[in-house]
């Protein structure tokens, strides 16, 4: 299977997907990593793997449609069959999402269907919850919804902040999200409305 993964910035969940395919030898391929911005620190690592790597700068394109149509014209001519979305900041358009229905997944740092959006660690803080988390999930049209994959969570304790929140759960983030797509790559996960039935050997 190939693989696409689209990124905006650091990288760090792209690189946790890279390192576990190679260490699990994943019948797959990181066939290229994505970029909407030239200088997304992740497109060096990624390089460095010899993954190939495509820039389609967001913001010299006028519209979202173009752009996203610019983004799924790149996407198709490697011929993926999984879109990863890792830390990738765009809003995607409804057209993007159903042309890679069941095939396109994402990293959020909360427990959804809580805290969608922008600055979730900080939401988690206001809300008071004391179980905080991340979630990868299929993508809809609608923001950070969809069948939910997987999901990890971590104690909030009294001097937390949101940035010790998001250091914490980043290392949840590369242990879900790497599970998360090998089990896509395996044939192991049957979405079924609103869920997602994962067929592991034990269950
Ligand atoms: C992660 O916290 C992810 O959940 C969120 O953005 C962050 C991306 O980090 N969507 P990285 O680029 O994978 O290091």
């Amino acid at each position: 299977k190939k693989i696409v993964i689209l990124i905006s910035g650091r990288g760090s969940n792209m690189q946790a997907i890279v390192q576990a395919a190679q260490r699990e030898q994943w019948a797959a391929e990181i066939a290229a990593v994505i970029s909407n911005k030239p200088d997304a620190a992740g497109l060096q690592f990624a390089q460095s793997q010899g993954i190939p790597t495509v820039v389609v700068e967001s913001k010299t394109f006028a519209s979202r449609e173009s752009f996203d149509l610019a983004l799924q014209q790149e996407i198709d001519k490697i011929g993926a069959d999984l879109v990863v979305l890792a830390g990738f900041m765009r809003i995607l358009t409804p057209a993007f999402v159903q042309h890679y229905e069941n095939r396109i997944i994402n990293i959020h740092p909360s427990l959804l269907p809580s805290f969608v959006g922008l600055h979730t660690h900080q939401q988690a803080l206001d809300a008071g919850v004391k179980l905080h988390g991340a979630t990868v999930h299929f993508v809809t049209a609608e923001l950070d919804h969809g069948p939910i994959i997987d999901q990890a969570c971590i104690r909030v304790s009294n001097d937390d902040t949101a940035d010790s929140l998001a250091q914490r759960l980043l290392e949840k983030e590369h242990i879900i999200y790497p599970r998360a797509v090998r089990l896509f790559v395996e044939d192991k996960l049957e979405v079924q409305g609103d869920r997602v039935l994962i067929h592991t050997d034990t269950s």
